[in-house]
């Protein structure tokens, strides 16, 4: 048996809420890291699964999402997290916990957590803090007391179905040439392969799905969100998401 924890996590709040939850169960555990995961693989029933996603745009990101349903489970138990920068979490924990059933697995419980904002960076800074981290320690160790009583999931989790429509965000993600140090990590990291292998400069926005992990992983801060429509967003989007938003467990 083996803690699996199967995550995609651009700027890593999402594995760091992860690691946490596997690291209660004190056992040897594989990683799954869906960023750079497009194979198929096969969980066994006595294997334990930590699924996390980010939230984007109220949804689980498109391509995780297709990463996730390459992967299934043989009644496989599962705890599915959906991870949030402290402003809407839509459909998304439902979204992945329906992924996972249609995936057979046994989700016996859920969570929403808040994390900084990957794109707003003034939001939910420094989280998850110590708080966040006591709450999500408890709720893993109920969800190892479940585990071993061999009990199902009871809560009824948020959400609707058809889920929200996917949503492209219009921002632009520019590359300062003149502190770009050409090391490629922004090539092989983005996984919508919307960087060319040649040209670490461009970013082909068609495909780019504003996930953040280029900005996240370079060691020269070379990229970032920039524009107009950026920066008079972030004012007001800052403002409106202040209110701190607290973690929520279903069991
Ligand atoms: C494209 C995109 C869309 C996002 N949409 C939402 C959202 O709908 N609601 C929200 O609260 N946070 C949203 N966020 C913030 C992330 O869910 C949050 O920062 C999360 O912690 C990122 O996880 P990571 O650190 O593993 O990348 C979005 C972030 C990105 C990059
Ligand atoms: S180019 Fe876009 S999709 Fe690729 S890593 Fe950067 S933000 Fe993510
Ligand atoms: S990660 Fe940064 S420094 Fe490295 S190639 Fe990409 S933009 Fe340049």
């Amino acid at each position: 048996m083996s803690i699996v924890e199967i995550f995609f996590s651009p700027s890593g709040t999402t594995k760091k809420v992860s690691d946490i939850i596997a690291d209660n169960f004190n056992q040897e555990k594989e990683i799954c890291d869906l960023l750079n995961f497009e194979s198929s693989k096969k969980l066994s029933s006595d294997d334990i699964a930590v699924v996390a996603m980010p939230i984007f745009a109220g949804r689980i990101p498109k391509s995780a999402r297709e990463r996730l349903s390459k992967i299934k489970g043989d009644n496989t138990k599962a705890i599915a997290v959906a991870n949030y920068g402290n402003a809407h979490v839509t459909d998304a924990l439902l979204e992945l916990v329906d992924v996972l059933k249609e995936n057979c697995f046994d989700v016996i419980a859920a969570a929403t957590t808040v994390s900084h904002h990957s794109i707003f960076d003034g939001v939910a800074v420094g989280r998850p803090d110590e708080s966040d981290i006591e709450k999500i320690n408890e709720f893993s160790q109920k969800c190892i007391e479940k585990i071993e009583s061999g009990e199902s999931l009871q809560s009824e989790i948020p959400g609707n179905r058809p889920y929200t429509d996917y949503k492209q965000l219009p921002f632009v993600i520019e590359c300062d040439e003149s502190v770009c140090s050409f090391c490629y990590d922004c090539v092989s990291i983005c996984p919508e392969h919307a960087i060319p292998d040649d040209d670490p400069i461009t970013t082909d926005l068609e495909l780019c799905s504003r996930c953040t992990a280029c900005i996240a992983i370079c060691p020269e801060d070379a990229r970032a969100f920039a524009g107009d429509a950026f920066n008079a967003k972030k004012v007001d989007f800052e403002k409106a998401n202040s209110e701190r938003k607290e973690p929520e467990f279903y069991l």
